[in-house]
């Protein structure tokens, strides 16, 4: 069933390409998005929608906070994210105009279930983001919007995590059309450059082989951090989550911003850090935040490791390592820097050799409390 491939992580990172225009197909016509699951709520209910709350947990919560940024900008309606078990256990505001998206490849995890149980309770409304057709998170749902990247055998998520983003942005943008946020226009050129992702995933996975080589030099490395800002931000928290589930090494995400409130205490000559670096193109100040702190960093000696647009000469005199990373509007840039970290974490599991299919400790789907 692996395929030839040495893992189903293997074999599932390789997929993404197609997790994501699976997710996709069909669901757009003539520049617009087409997501019939959607008229379960009505357009004049999607419209009167005043907040929403994404819960989910682990790398199901960090595509959350992806989307939190976009949805936020096309639509202009708040989004918080919180952690399932956190949520819960809490006395959070809900009312009938909240729309609470859950998250959940396999639709089964129980935290996710019992907090969308709990929202419905409230009066809210509920979207489920699933991967697994009929499973019991979509059940409880008023809609759900599947994810389409075929089956996830691997404990550590992959495709999942890109086919969520994918899914989210084209709710996001369906808010945009139905609250009237983006015209038309402005709709077709995000949806244009969501279809344009896959062919970009597929030249990141030819970095693989750099990364591995990476991977292998690192396999003694006791610590890892992940910097990242914006968007760039959850991506540094799931390259963490990988690298703790799969090689068992101590990593930290952190939002770039917050080095000097703390955490850059943490740097010591050779510490490698890996630093998710924002589109010149897009934001040349978020650009020059990211490698002013590489600067930081690199003077108290972090050894970095850049995840930068092909071609970004900026980062290049302060970087150890660069993997390119093809040209995308900046809210697309995590689908694509993302997938470096998980080749990173599942080399170098291999590289001690560990199980990366099987982590200790974690079972794929979590149906307990
Ligand atoms: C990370 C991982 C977990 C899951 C989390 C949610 O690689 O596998 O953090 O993402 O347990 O699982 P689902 O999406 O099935 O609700």
């Amino acid at each position: 069933e692996k395929g030839g491939w040495s893992s189903f992580m293997a074999k599932e990172v390789s997929e993404q390409p197609d997790a994501v225009a699976n997710t996709i197909r069909g669901r757009i016509h003539d520049g617009a998005v087409a997501v019939p699951e959607l008229t379960a709520f009505g357009d004049d209910a999607l419209a009167a929608i005043r907040r929403i709350t994404i819960i989910g947990c682990g790398t199901a919560a960090y595509a959350g906070i992806v989307a939190k940024y976009a949805i936020e900008k096309w639509a202009g309606i708040p989004v918080e994210v919180e952690l399932s078990h956190e949520f819960r256990y809490r006395d959070p505001v809900i009312t009938d105009d909240t729309l609470v998206i859950s998250i959940s490849q396999s639709g089964e995890t129980m935290d996710t279930l019992m907090a969308v149980k709990f929202a419905g309770e409230r009066g809210a409304k509920t979207l489920s983001i699933c991967n697994t057709q009929g499973a019991t998170i979509p059940r409880e749902s008023d809609a759900v919007i599947y994810t389409h990247a075929g089956p996830e055998v691997a404990v550590a998520s992959t495709k999942a995590f890109v086919a969520q983003i994918t899914a989210l942005y084209l709710f996001g943008l369906h808010l945009a059309r139905v609250r009237a946020s983006l015209s038309a226009e402005e709709i077709a050129v995000e949806l244009h450059e969501l279809e344009g992702i896959p062919e970009k995933l597929a030249t990141v996975l030819r970095t693989g082989e750099i990364i591995r080589q990476l991977a292998h030099w690192m396999s003694d490395t006791r610590a890892v951090l992940f910097l990242g800002r914006h968007v760039g931000f959850p991506v540094a928290l799931e390259g963490a989550l990988k690298l703790k589930e799969l090689a068992y090494i101590h990593a930290e995400g952190f939002a770039a911003g917050e080095l000097k409130h703390g955490p850059i205490a943490l740097i010591e000559p050779g510490q490698p850090v890996f630093v998710i670096v924002p589109s010149p193109r897009h934001s040349a100040l978020l650009h020059a935040k990211v490698v002013s702190n590489i600067q930081e960093i690199r003077a108290r000696g972090a050894r970095i490791i850049a995840i930068a647009e092909q071609g970004d000469a900026a980062v290049l005199p302060f970087a150890d390592e660069v993997i390119p990373i093809p040209l995308a509007a900046p809210l697309f840039e995590p689908i694509l820097a993302v997938v470096p970290l998980q080749i990173f974490a599942m080399e170098l599991a291999t590289a001690k050799g560990l199980d990366v299919d099987q982590p200790r400790n974690l079972a794929k789907s979590v149906t307990v409390e």
